[in-house]
């Protein structure tokens, strides 16, 4: 079942989502070379709790930390650790808060210090590819349209588009209905006006097939090669979309 959200549930959200916001900038600031991802999680779970926001990640199916950060090869769902970031990383950061039980979820990566142009313009373009996601949005939209447009962008710039792994409603729960791939998956479900889902392009530098690590968790590319995420969580509107996670 796909919800709308109601104007009460939206404002939460929206409160939801501004608290992603705040957190994320206090982890980008301590984002340097020698920090170790468990410092970065630390930061993090402090100022969730200080915006008197809950970490939904935490415990969610046994997730042992309150963000997900994945650096280069990894995906998603990086676990974080004894880890120090390096110069040339590319870090994703992957948070989930909740407010008054509504859910905000983004991700941006970090680039840290020098890489590659190829790999800089890994991380423009996945930015970019949720962008040109977002202008076919409005009420009625099929989400097969806004998988097809990340997807055309993503293969234009020579980007491996992961599939195993796919966007999501969000609400007072956070994966609901309906699932939002990255590519045309073929289904004709439309979006409605007050429906909120997260939108997260998974692109490569290399191609789109993933494994899932020892730890059960982390999902990493298979040749090796940097993924870049970025995502927000977005309302539909009737004429177009609303962020929730932007600044
Ligand atoms: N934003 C991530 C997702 O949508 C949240 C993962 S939380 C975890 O998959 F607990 F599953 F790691
Ligand atoms: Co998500």
């Amino acid at each position: 079942m796909i919800s709308i959200k109601s104007s009460r549930e939206i404002e939460l959200m929206r409160q939801a989502g501004k608290y992603n916001s705040l957190v994320m900038k206090e982890i980008a600031k301590n984002i340097k070379v020698g920090v170790t991802t468990k410092y970065l999680d630390d930061v993090c779970m402090k100022k969730i709790k200080e915006y008197g926001c809950e970490p939904s990640c935490l415990g969610y199916e046994g997730y042992p930390a309150s963000v997900c950060i994945s650096i280069n090869d990894e995906v998603v769902h990086g676990i974080p650790g004894k880890r120090k970031i390096k110069n040339g990383d590319i870090v994703s950061v992957d948070l989930v808060v909740s407010y008054h039980g509504y859910h905000a979820d983004a991700t941006r990566t970090f680039i840290v210090g020098s890489v590659p142009k190829e790999v800089e313009d890994l991380v423009k373009n996945t930015e970019q590819a949720f962008y040109e996601g977002c202008k076919v949005l409005k009420d009625g939209t099929r989400i097969r349209e806004l998988g097809a447009a990340i997807e055309k962008y993503a293969h234009d710039h020579n980007l491996g588009v992961v599939e195993d792994l796919a966007g999501h409603g969000i609400g007072s729960e956070m994966h609901e209905d309906p699932e939002v791939p990255n590519y045309d998956d073929g289904s004709n479900i439309r979006l409605k006006a007050g429906m909120v889902i997260a939108i997260e392009p998974m692109l490569n530098l290399g191609t789109k097939d993933v494994y899932i690590e020892d730890d059960g968790w982390t999902i990493k590319t298979v040749d090796g090669k940097p993924s870049s995420h970025y995502e927000n969580t977005v309302l539909i509107t009737e004429d177009g979309y609303e962020i929730l996670t932007g600044d």
